[in-house]
């Protein structure tokens, strides 16, 4: 694999609760020791059910979150090092779940665009020619520029946001959930025109979402998160078809199948709760609701064993279970 673009080593984020982080006071670890890279242009797709610490791991990666520990490093800059600050942000862009909340209702659609431009310094001419530029990317008519947001559709409105977070033409854009609040067909819609900016100008991708049919779509790995933690990470093919976690197993048991002759596949179904993620936490996250738990797991945090290529995997029986993959 190329040389990371984004490197993210040893992250936490625990969240106190209460008198905050003094001794013996309690935390949520939302993330808790999550080790990541993503390649310049690839596609990291970030899965795993509600709670699991996707937002506050991206929210960290942004800026926007201080971590509790760990390093993030986005083409050789580090987070911390403030001389970097701006070229660092630059380099990042977001888009979140719902347009609508993350443009300002009061203003113009223009106006929302020339704001960080004007704030990087482009004068008011630059910042006309970049939006005129950048609207045209993604599809933007001028005509809605002028608008208010919400006399945009929901698909027009997410067209903007994406806008705003290439404009700087970043090296990564980060996505939570960039298509669930729109209409099915303006979700395929809008997620082609992700993957053809990235064939254009070359983006990476750290994209989040619920939807596992649409991950595979998009990504070139996948990540699976339960708990804070990282349970499975690989190429999507090998996560779909050779996956070795019983957490990815429940997952991907979810989604109805492709073919009529899998339909009677044995199904892994999750049940129960994600446990509380508050305190010292002892033993594999997964084992209150693994089928394959055995006491030994309870007992001991299980490593990140590596199967190759780039597969690895928390479980302390990865490739030793026996279960029927789809
Ligand atoms: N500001 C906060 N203070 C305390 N706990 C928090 C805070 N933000 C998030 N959490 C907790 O951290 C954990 C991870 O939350 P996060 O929002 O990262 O999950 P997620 O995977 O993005 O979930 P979803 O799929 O629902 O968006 C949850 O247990 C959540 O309650
Ligand atoms: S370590 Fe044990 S409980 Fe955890 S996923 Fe593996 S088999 Fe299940
Ligand atoms: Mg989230």
């Amino acid at each position: 694999m190329s040389e990371a673009l984004l490197q993210v080593e040893h992250l936490k984020k625990y969240f106190p609760l209460g008198r905050g982080l003094k001794k013996n006071a309690s935390f949520v670890r939302a993330v808790d020791d999550v080790s990541l890279t993503i390649a310049p242009g690839e596609t990291l797709g970030l899965v795993g059910e509600s709670g699991s610490g996707k937002t506050t791991l991206a929210q960290m990666i942004l800026g926007l979150l201080p971590p509790t520990e760990g390093t993030i490093t986005l083409d050789g800059m580090d987070i911390h090092d403030r001389s970097c600050r701006k070229e660092f942000h630059r380099s990042i862009g977001a888009v979140f779940q719902d347009p609508a909340s993350s443009l300002n209702p009061r203003t113009t659609v223009y106006r929302s665009l020339e704001r960080p431009l004007a704030l990087n310094g482009y004068s008011a001419a630059d910042a006309r020619e970049l939006i005129r530029e950048t609207a045209e990317k993604v599809n933007l008519g001028w005509e809605l520029l002028e608008r208010f947001p919400h006399e945009l559709s929901g698909g027009q409105q997410q067209r903007v946001s994406i806008a705003r977070a290439i404009m700087l033409k970043p090296k990564l854009l980060v996505l939570d959930e960039p298509t669930s609040a729109l209409d099915v067909s303006v979700q395929a819609q809008t997620l082609n025109e992700l993957l053809d900016l990235q064939q254009r100008f070359g983006l990476a991708y750290l994209f989040i979402t619920h939807n596992l049919s649409v991950v595979r779509y998009m990504s070139d790995r996948i990540c699976v998160m339960y708990g804070g933690r990282i349970m499975e990470l690989g190429e999507t093919e090998e996560v779909y078809h050779r996956h070795v976690h019983p957490y990815t197993l429940s997952l991907l048991s979810s989604v109805p199948p492709l073919h009529p002759r899998q339909r009677d596949r044995k199904k892994y179904l999750l049940t129960g709760d994600m446990p509380s993620l508050i305190g010292e936490l002892k033993g594999c996250r997964f084992a209150s609701r693994c089928p394959f738990a055995r006491e030994a797991c309870r007992e001991a945090e299980p490593p990140m064993r590596d199967l190759g290529k780039g597969h690895l995997a928390a479980c302390a029986f990865a490739g030793e279970l026996e279960f029927e993959k789809g």
